[in-house]
């Protein structure tokens, strides 16, 4: 078992990763967080291959549990499932000491935990993520909300897990596409973070989405753990370091806002997002040729959707400067200073970056 600790003081938890790890729930529960109640939150599909598993190892623990199914997708991430889900809760006689566990991708974790994060003012949670992206990412580090109609997550809370628990094997189930999409954030922490990780990424990319090196992906999974739990560490909410996690997320926003919603998944809006970013930091020359040439060729190996044809420059700044509204000030860009190293620069305009790398992928 591999086992990456996020210390935040009284409200630290560990993320535990071991293959079969959902039939044994249980006995990581009785550490840290202890329960005779529980709710599981999951969404239809991962309710279907793993709700049963983790249930009847509840209740065959003596624990009362209730499963609550919503339906896959983004659209879960709404008031009106938000508001069931509590009343079900309510319903069921969820008490003060009982628990909620999110059981399924990075929808059901902002979802259940936000749910966790305001029912009777806060309750146990503990998140099992099944998606890549959920356990490299959004499982750690205790961003949890919701959607508007008006914008992704603008309704939320800081609210950390209890406890996450990661099987790697859930990911045998989890379509070929999500797995790419997922493999772009943890890119990103080599990028970012730590260039020999980079280089084991680029080495091993096939092996590690066909799964064929069980060992090497728990590896690669904790490392992407520390890394995030490394950052979240030094600045939980978001005042300055964080924000190297939005690497290739200011571009990638937009291209999802872009196209709504419905053409890129997020990660790989964040691939192309990250390819933006690294070229803008060659035209800079923050980067040398030779870097960026290595960060293209191993992006340009996902399996990801291309650039839609008739995207336009403006359609994409303006997406940018809804997101530069919502700060205030100039926005904060993520740029790299070499493979593994960031620079942070805030810009007014980031217009001609934009029409100039669209104008380079055209070309190719
Ligand atoms: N809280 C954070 O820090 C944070 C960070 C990044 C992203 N997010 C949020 O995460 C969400 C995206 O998460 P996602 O990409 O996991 O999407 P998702 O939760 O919608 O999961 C993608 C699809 O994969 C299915 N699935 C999940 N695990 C499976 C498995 N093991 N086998 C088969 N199917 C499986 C789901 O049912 C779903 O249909 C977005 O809402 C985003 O805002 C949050
Ligand atoms: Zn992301």
């Amino acid at each position: 078992m591999k086992i990456v600790g996020l210390e935040l003081g009284e409200r630290s938890y560990p993320i535990l990763i071991q293959n079969n790890l959902l039939t044994k729930i249980t006995i990581h529960l009785k550490g840290h967080a202890p329960t005779e109640q529980a709710v599981i939150i999951s969404d239809q599909s991962v309710s279907q291959l793993y709700g049963e598993t983790v249930s009847s190892a509840l209740k065959n623990a003596g624990i009362q549990t209730d499963l609550f199914i919503v339906p896959d997708g983004e659209d879960s991430k709404s008031w009106k499932t938000m508001g069931n889900l509590l009343t079900r809760c309510i319903q069921t006689g969820l008490k003060r000491d009982g628990l909620i566990i999110a059981l399924g991708g990075g929808v059901i974790g902002d979802l259940a935990g936000f749910v966790a994060a305001t029912y009777l003012r806060g309750v146990n949670f503990v998140q099992v993520p099944t998606s890549l992206l959920a356990q490299v990412d959004s499982s750690v580090g205790g961003k949890v909300g919701i959607n508007h109609p008006m914008g992704k997550n603008l309704i939320g809370n800081f609210y950390q897990p209890k406890l996450v628990l990661i099987d790697p094997m859930t990911l045998t189930t989890l379509d070929k596409r999500e797995m790419w999409a997922g493999m772009g954030e943890v890119v990103k922490y080599g990028l970012i973070w730590d260039e020999a990780f980079f280089k084991q990424v680029e080495d091993s990319l096939h092996t590690l989405i066909h799964l064929k090196d069980m060992e090497a992906v728990a590896d690669m999974l904790a490392f992407c753990c520390r890394a995030k739990a490394d950052v979240v560490e030094k600045d939980e909410k978001e005042g300055g370091l964080r924000r190297i996690l939005n690497f290739g997320h200011t571009v990638g926003h937009a291209l999802e806002a872009a196209t709504d919603y419905h053409y890129f998944k997020h990660g790989e809006a964040v691939v192309h997002g990250m390819h933006w970013a690294a070229w803008v930091s060659r035209q800079e020359q923050f980067i040398s040729e030779s870097e960026f040439n290595q960060i293209e060729s191993l992006l340009k190996q996902f399996a990801i959707p291309v650039l839609p044809d008739n995207l336009v420059a403006e359609n994409l700044i303006s997406r940018i400067k809804i997101d530069k509204k919502q700060t205030g000030k100039g926005l904060h860009v993520v740029l790299l200073e070499a493979i593994g190293k960031t620079k942070i620069l805030k810009v007014e305009d980031m217009t001609p970056w934009v029409k100039a790398w669209l104008i380079y992928m055209q070309k190719k």
